[in-house]
């Protein structure tokens, strides 16, 4: 069963349908929500603001926090990038990872699951394409020790400028899957900045112990968090996800729309 606060952590519509700018600035608002809410602020982070939206897809696209199984999660996603403003552009090379941070209330300092880690990823458009790029760790899909609860898988991109300067021994293609100190790996690299980031779970079995859930995003709590959208786009949105005029049913529906899209 799942409990209505999924469907509501997956009001984030500006992900799956066609984004205006308020839209957009919504699924910022949103995305920090979410990792704040799912604990990967401050505990993998110590800040997130990203200036584009992670769009992920396994088939079809995901939003932040859906829990999915590992048979969906066995290839690679398709990724692309939704820019938080025109100003934003995506030049030079970028470093993509995928880690493995634990359920809720994992103590991040004990190093983190390495799934994909890609140095000198180009974006095509919007696209993140890592056919040039060097697999230090090509895509390993997550399977998670059963009974341990729901892992959060954490995608993240940044910039890597010409000082990038990783360990010797994630420096090549074909490290394959260990547990390594992520954020120590970002500081002592020289990467740069974090563009965008998104995360899905997966669980194995039933959790032996309690786990907090990562917790609903609520839609009407937020506020658009970029400086460089427009007054005109943020009473938009605010005006948007306060609307009292739709039903609790029609909501309901729009809220669930794209978790039914994904799975049937
Ligand atoms: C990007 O990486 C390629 C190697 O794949 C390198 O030749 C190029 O100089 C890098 N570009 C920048 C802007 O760092
Ligand atoms: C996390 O583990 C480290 C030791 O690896 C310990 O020093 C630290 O106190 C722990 N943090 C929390 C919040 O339990
Ligand atoms: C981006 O990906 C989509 C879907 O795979 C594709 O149709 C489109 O041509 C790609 N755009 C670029 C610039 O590579
Ligand atoms: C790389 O070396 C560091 C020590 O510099 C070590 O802690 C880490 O486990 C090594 N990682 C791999 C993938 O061998
Ligand atoms: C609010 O909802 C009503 C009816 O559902 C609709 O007519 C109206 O356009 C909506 N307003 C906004 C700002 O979305």
């Amino acid at each position: 069963m799942i409990p209505l606060s999924v469907f509501v952590s997956l009001a984030l519509i500006p992900f799956t349908l066609a984004q205006s700018p308020s839209d957009v600035a919504l699924g910022i608002a949103a995305i920090e929500a979410h990792f704040s809410n799912a604990e990967i602020v401050p505990s993998l982070l110590a800040s997130f603001t990203p200036s584009a939206l992670l769009n992920v897809a396994f088939g079809a696209a995901v939003p932040p926090g859906t829990p999915l199984t590992q048979d969906q999660v066995k290839a690679a996603p398709s990724l692309s990038l939704t820019p938080a403003s025109s100003s934003v552009t995506f030049t030079g090379n970028f470093t993509l990872a995928m880690v493995d941070a634990g359920p809720v209330g994992t103590n991040e300092s004990q190093g983190q699951t390495r799934h994909m880690l890609i140095n000198d990823v180009t974006v095509a458009g919007t696209n993140i394409s890592t056919t040039s790029g060097v697999p230090i760790t090509a895509y390993a899909g997550p399977a998670p020790p059963a009974g341990t609860g729901p892992h959060r898988y954490v995608i993240l991109l940044y910039t890597q400028p010409g000082t990038f300067s990783p360990p010797a021994n994630l420096s090549q293609a074909g490290a394959g899957v260990s547990v390594f100190n992520f954020p120590e790996y970002v500081q002592t690299s020289n990467l740069g900045s974090l563009v965008a980031g998104n995360y899905f779970t997966v669980e194995e079995g039933t959790a032996s112990s309690s786990i907090s859930p990562t917790s609903a995003v609520v839609s009407s709590t937020l506020s658009p968090a970029t400086s460089s959208t427009t007054s005109a786009s943020s009473t938009e949105v605010t005006t948007k996800s306060s609307n009292a005029s739709m039903t609790k049913a029609s909501v309901i529906l729009v809220l669930v729309a794209p978790l039914l899209a994904f799975f049937f």
